[in-house]
């Protein structure tokens, strides 16, 4: 899969290890930036990456500050993207099977590298589970793209 990812300055480590490991999960990885660890804003790396992702140039995209929280938040006021804060693996699993997120948030200050490893490669390897859940992700969807009064 084409994966985007972004981070700001407090979950610019924790990207710096995923993006190798996410590649040798076999996916092809963007970095949005930051690129480095001085202090930035979030809303700058995680709009354009979760607008990349709503355009479709990417199947999935990760989003990683220092909670996972500004990211989240920025990420789901995206039209199309369903943005889920992980800070394990069973969630991962479940926003997959059950929301069929496409952006997945973890905070770089909150959790290990190894458990961001396990939660990205969870979340990458969960396909949507469909039935039932399709009809709830269709009155996200019809709630987002209805007339703003
Ligand atoms: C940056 O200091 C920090 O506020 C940011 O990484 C994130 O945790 C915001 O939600």
């Amino acid at each position: 899969m084409k994966v985007a990812i972004c981070s700001d300055h407090g979950g610019y480590e924790l990207k710096m290890r995923l993006i190798p490991f996410i590649e040798e999960l076999g996916h092809t990885v963007f970095d949005f930036g930051c690129y480095g660890t001085a202090s930035v804003d979030y809303p700058d790396y995680a709009f354009p990456m979760a607008e990349a992702v709503a355009r479709g140039e990417f199947e999935r995209g990760v989003a990683v500050c220092g909670t996972g929280i500004g990211v989240s938040i920025c990420c789901n006021k995206v039209r199309g993207v369903r943005c889920a804060l992980c800070g394990d693996v069973l969630s991962a699993e479940l926003t997959r099977r059950h929301n069929d997120s496409n952006v997945l948030a973890m905070g770089g200050r909150i959790i290990g590298v190894e458990t961001g490893k396990a939660i990205a490669a969870a979340w990458l390897g969960t396909e949507f589970d469909g039935g039932r859940h399709e009809g709830r992700i269709a009155k996200i969807t019809e709630y987002e793209n209805r007339d703003n009064e």
